[in-house]
This record gives C-alpha cells, sequence and structure tokens, in this order.
C-alpha cells in the first residue's frame, strides 16, 4: 500500500511513520510514504500558497495553480518503492495504478471502519491535507478527490487526519499485524459491531483490586461466553447505536 502525502507541514510525520507497527510495516516494504511539500509547486519570491477568498470573509484559501500541479507531479512520479518486499505482499500490484486522491477536509464524509475497509484494497493514495480555510473549490471540481472527514471536530489542517487514515488502512494490509493479533476481531471490524471487553494480565491483584475469577479458571468456552457478555453489556451502555442493525 503506497501512499503520497501533499502538505505544507512534512515534518509532522516521521516522528509518527519511524515507530513500532508502521515503522515495521515499511521496513518490510509491506507499506511506503513519501511526503511532499506543496510550497514546492509555488511560484514567485515567495512561494506563495494561499490568497485571500473572493468575496471577502476570514482566513486564506489554499490556491488552485500550485495545488494542481502539484498533485499532477505526484501522479506523474513512478510509485514509490521501499525496501525489498519479503512474504506475500498483495501491493506488487501497485507498480502501475493510478493513484487514489483523497483530500482530507471537515466537509467530507465521515471515515469509520466501513469506509477503512472499503479503501484497503486500494493500492496507491495520494493524500492531499488542507490548511487555513480550506482549498479553492476548483481543485475538487478538477480532481474530483474522494473527501474524507475523521469526525465532527475542527483540526488546524488535514495532517493529523491523514496519520488517521494511514495508521487505520495499514493495519489491514496483510502481514502487517503479527499472527497474534487480527483486524478481524477488532472492534467494528466487518462482523463484529461489540466493543472489546476488559482484559487483565498480572498480577492478579492490585491496591485490593482483583481478576475476575473465570478468567484464571482456564475454561475457555467459559471464558468465551464471559467475554461475549461484557462486550454485549458495554456496548449496551455506550454504544447503543451499534447493536442497531443498518
Ligand atoms: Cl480531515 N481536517 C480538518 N481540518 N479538520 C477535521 C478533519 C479534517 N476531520 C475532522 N476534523
Amino acid at each position: 500500500m503506497q501512499f503520497d502525502v501533499l502538505t505544507l507541514f512534512p515534518e509532522i510525520f516521521p516522528g509518527y511513520l519511524s515507530q513500532s507497527l508502521l515503522h515495521k510495516a515499511i521496513l518490510k516494504g509491506l507499506v511506503s510514504v513519501r511526503l511532499h511539500n506543496l510550497r514546492d509547486w509555488a511560484e514567485g519570491k515567495h512561494q506563495q500558497v494561499d490568497d485571500r477568498p473572493y468575496g471577502g470573509g476570514p482566513g486564506m484559501i489554499l490556491m488552485v495553480e500550485p495545488v494542481v500541479r502539484a498533485v499532477e507531479a505526484v501522479m506523474a512520479l513512478s510509485p514509490p518503492t521501499g525496501p525489498a518486499p519479503t512474504g506475500p505482499d498483495s501491493s506488487l500490484a501497485a507498480g502501475t495504478q493510478p493513484a487514489q486522491v483523497i483530500l482530507l477536509t471537515p466537509s467530507g464524509e465521515r471515515l469509520n471502519q466501513r469506509l477503512v475497509e472499503e479503501l484497503a484494497v486500494v493500492p496507491r493514495m495520494l493524500l492531499l491535507c488542507g490548511r487555513y480555510e480550506g482549498f479553492d473549490q476548483r481543485v475538487i471540481d478538477l480532481l474530483q478527490p474522494r473527501e474524507i472527514s475523521i469526525g465532527d471536530y475542527v483540526l488546524n489542517g488535514g495532517e493529523v487526519a491523514a496519520m488517521v487514515l494511514i495508521d487505520s488502512l495499514v493495519r489491514m494490509v496483510p502481514g502487517v499485524l503479527g499472527d497474534e493479533q487480527s483486524s478481524i476481531e477488532d472492534s467494528f471490524s466487518r462482523g463484529n459491531r461489540l466493543l472489546e471487553y476488559p482484559q487483565y494480565s498480572r498480577p492478579r491483584e492490585f491496591r485490593g483490586l482483583g481478576v475476575p475469577e473465570v478468567l484464571l479458571g482456564g475454561n475457555h468456552k467459559e471464558i468465551a461466553q464471559w467475554r461475549q457478555q461484557q462486550s454485549l453489556q458495554k456496548t449496551r451502555e455506550r454504544r447503543r447505536d451499534l447493536l442497531d442493525t443498518d
């Protein structure tokens, strides 16, 4: 799975990309992320990328010219190549695919696990991160990106949202999660609309709080039943909406 990220703040990403699961996925060649600075496609002495909106109003708008030029240039790049892939790699087929353009914006379609699963089959994506008051509408009219929001609140820019999207997608790439973990059993995954049951590890007692007896008994059927019941109860209390069929 290959990502090109277009942003005014590429420096935001490397710390996140160099940690844990995602770092390993990149080293294995299962995932690649290339960062591009939108300002590299700006013109003039000041490399201007934003301007005031026609008609007035607060804030600045990302200009159509540098954004469209940047997207076209990045689309035309050969697909990113990671270190030599090892093991099964469904993203090998990505070489010839055009990138799906995704624009991160609070007015986009709201991200949920269903959308994550839908996008997880797309081998190459170009993520456009907005700042300021958004993009000139002609960016959207010309590029017809898929517009995605990560929730009903306002962020200062699309960068954190892009990281959320990358994080949620990378978990779906075969080989990224170890055998012991599985995205299939995650809350919200297809066929599972329940919240996670409570988990315990050592010690058996901490500050007077013990571990539910059933988990210590080794009866796997009873344990599975208890967990199912805990999941159901928690979901009923916190997220009734998940139990409604849709
Ligand atoms: Cl994708 N961008 C911004 N700026 N705010 C958001 C968002 C995106 N998703 C939720 N809030």
